[in-house]
């Protein structure tokens, strides 16, 4: 089953062809950060701007690479929500679109859901397993049980992993968004150079990172008191940014290990746009050398931030749905 997926949900244009749910025919990501960088956020109304302007070229783009026709395709997809509704509406009306000329059926996306497939492209992943979900908007540890059943079992109290990095990004004057930016600074840096708090939640599996995000903007504040030349600015920079992600991996490693060890869960993966976070891939990739009996599934580097062949994957596995707010997992 050959399925063309429009994703649109934020600042990201991106279409794709996934067959069978797993294997990735063609697949085109259009990034909008070079606009929003100007404004230091996401301006929703240019999103929706840019969506219309790129999503025709993004088409034409995975048909060539796939070699297909629309004639071909067996299903048109597009991420329903959550979302801006600006931007979701220019996905979703394309794909109904091309439906209702193909004559082929149109399925709805669940963005979240979406995530969490990433990880059957290119893979042999079966559930059941544990997904750490850690994006833009949210942090999220879901009992994967099986397609039709998937619990959150934590959650953040407050700001999401990618919110954090990107307002930690905003202190550091590393522009937007700060989550790459920082994963590189924080190579250059000493992961020890600054003691920075972990939170304590309540509920073992939840995440707290607003009390983390307020030391590193008062340690900035502090050191650019004293500050003398670019140079040390920059140490500044490097030491903040490794101090910060070090805290962050550890905090996301540990939750998310004692979690799996407690559902007696042996497969963890881990999705959304933090997860392209080298920090975070060499603890989980060392955790999963040094214990054989475990697996560990990331996404390849391309479907890791928001992307359309996951929205194809969980257009084929997913529970169908055309409304825009519904519940697709479960709370426990
Ligand atoms: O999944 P995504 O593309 O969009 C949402 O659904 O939110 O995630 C975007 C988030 C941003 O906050 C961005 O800073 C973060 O993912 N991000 C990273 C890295 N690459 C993207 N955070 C840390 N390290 C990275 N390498
Ligand atoms: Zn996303």
């Amino acid at each position: 089953m050959k399925i063309l997926a429009i994703e649109s949900s934020c600042d990201d244009t991106a279409v794709a062809i996934v067959e069978d749910g797993r294997k990735v025919l063609a697949s085109q990501v259009m990034s909008q950060d070079d606009t929003h960088r100007q404004f230091g956020g996401i301006i929703p109304e240019a999103a929706a701007r840019l969506h219309s302007d790129a999503v025709h070229s993004c088409l034409q783009k995975v048909l060539e690479d796939s070699r297909l026709a629309l004639n071909d395709i067996d299903c048109f997809t597009a991420t329903l929500g959550p979302g801006l509704v600006g931007s979701l509406l220019i996905g979703a009306t394309t794909a109904k679109t091309l439906s209702l000329m193909t004559g082929k059926p149109f399925r709805g996306v669940h963005h979240l859901y979406a995530h969490v497939c990433s990880n059957f492209l290119q893979s042999d992943l079966e559930p059941p397993f544990l997904c750490l979900l850690v994006s833009g908007g949210h942090t999220q540890l879901i009992h994967v049980k099986s397609l039709s059943d998937m619990t959150i079992v934590g959650e953040t109290l407050d700001d999401a992993v990618g919110e954090a990095y990107d307002k930690v990004g905003r202190l550091l004057e590393v522009g937007f968004p700060g989550g790459p930016a920082i994963d590189k600074l924080a190579a250059l840096g000493n992961p020890k150079a600054y003691p920075l708090p972990i939170a304590r939640t309540k509920q073992p599996y939840d995440f707290s990172f607003s009390g983390l995000k307020t030391a590193a903007l008062r340690l900035v504040e502090q050191e650019k008191q004293s500050l003398t030349s670019d140079a040390q600015w920059q140490t500044v920079q490097q030491n903040v940014a490794a101090s910060f992600q070090a805290t962050v991996v550890k905090t996301l490693f540990t939750k998310t290990i004692k979690c799996a060890d407690d559902l007696g869960l042996n497969t963890i993966t881990i999705a959304g746009g933090v997860s392209a976070n080298k920090g975070i891939r060499k603890q989980f990739e060392e955790w999963a050398e040094n214990t054989p009996d475990k697996q560990l599934y990331i996404p390849k580097m391309g479907f890791c931030t928001d992307n359309a062949a996951m929205i194809g994957a969980s257009a084929y596995f997913n529970p169908i749905t055309d409304q825009l707010d519904y519940e697709v997992f479960s709370r426990g």
